[in-house]
């Protein structure tokens, strides 16, 4: 998502009059001849195949009996995530390039194919395929892109203003119903609630964890002297039974020290101990309208917040944080 939101990001600036940024699980496949422009990001997972988000998706476009010209009216383009040392490079951004011409559509540009190898990761095959793109656009249909130059070189006011406002209440102004975790039952309630409340993994995840597990075993492996740290854990599930297929990825939500987390709220100059809402700005109300579900009703304490959607200690901020951050800087 990081790629396609920087893609929604640059077309905003570049004037584009309508962007809409989705997972391609919540695409209805059945809409793409009414579409005019879409930009596909697609990375390949396993031995080639396509992520799970595409799965539904790419099935769809492979009916039979969609005709050669059932994508005439749209015109597209593909960029792929991939890794060069894997046999079947980049495989799903290739077969989706080919499908859609299969079906009609015109590539507005070649297909890019980012790289996990290059030196400088995906962006360095990115960062010169959307210029490329852009300045097609803007050739072809300035419509479609009619301010090339904010692209090129952005007025710093116009990073596209916030989608969402955070309001903070007193913690002696708010029913608290998370300040006393009894049990593990109130724990994976608090943790959904403070997942399912994040922009940031809203649409990623549907309020995980499914999963409670303990523990039982943390044993360092390696001896240490060498600078690495390769530990066995071992995990027990608590309440439920954890059922799995083979091919299934365990993702880890590992706790964070509270003393980080303080340290950080404290840094952006904001109480821990204080509460807060999340709202979309009115103007993306409708497109958010699943998000806004309870979330404004139900302040959650900032800390806990932090501690259980964000991770404060090792994430690497992405790219965007650094481009507000300039910006901020400026103002
Ligand atoms: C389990 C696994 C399988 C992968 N298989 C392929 C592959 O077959 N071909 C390829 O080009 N890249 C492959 N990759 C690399 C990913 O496509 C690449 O890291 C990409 O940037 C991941 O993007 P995403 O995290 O947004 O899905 C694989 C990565 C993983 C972790």
């Amino acid at each position: 998502m990081d790629v396609a939101e920087r893609v929604g990001r640059e077309a905003e600036r570049g004037g584009c009059p309508s962007v809409d940024v989705q997972s391609m699980d919540h695409f209805d496949p059945n809409t793409l001849p009414t579409e005019s422009t879409v930009i596909f990001v697609v990375s390949t997972t396993g031995q080639g195949d396509p992520p799970d988000t595409m799965k539904v998706f790419w099935r769809f476009l492979l009916k039979r009996n969609l005709g050669s010209s059932w994508l005439e009216g749209l015109h597209y383009a593909v960029f792929g995530l991939g890794d060069s040392g894997y046999q079947k490079y980049n495989f799903a951004a290739k077969k989706l390039d080919k499908r859609l011409q299969d079906l009609g559509a015109k590539p507005i540009i070649e297909k890019g194919l980012g790289d996990d190898q290059h030196p400088s990761g995906y962006e360095g095959a990115l960062d010169p395929w959307l210029m490329s793109l852009w300045k097609t656009l803007n050739h072809v249909n300035s419509t479609i892109l009619p301010e090339m130059s904010e692209i090129l070189h952005p007025s710093m006011n116009k990073l596209e203003h916030p989608k969402f406002k955070i309001m903070y209440h007193a913690s002696n102004e708010v029913v608290q119903h998370d300040s006393h975790i009894s049990d593990l039952k109130d724990m994976k309630n608090v943790i959904e609630r403070a997942r399912s409340m994040s922009p940031s993994l809203h649409g990623h995840d549907h309020g995980e964890p499914h999963y409670l597990l303990k523990m039982v075993t943390n044993k360092q492996l390696s001896k240490g002297d060498d600078g690495r740290d390769v530990r066995q854990f071992v995990l027990e599930p608590l309440a439920s039974v954890v059922e799995y297929q083979v091919g299934d990825v365990l993702e880890v939500l590992p706790g964070q020290n509270p003393a980080f987390v303080d340290v950080f709220i404290k840094r952006c100059k904001l109480d821990p101990d204080s509460y807060i809402t999340i709202e979309p700005w009115s103007g993306e109300r409708d497109a958010m309208d699943s998000y806004v579900n309870g979330s404004s009703d139900h302040p959650i304490q900032l800390r806990t917040f932090v501690s259980r959607a964000m991770d404060v200690a090792s994430a690497s901020p992405r790219r965007y944080f650094f481009e507000a951050s300039i910006d901020n800087n400026n103002n």
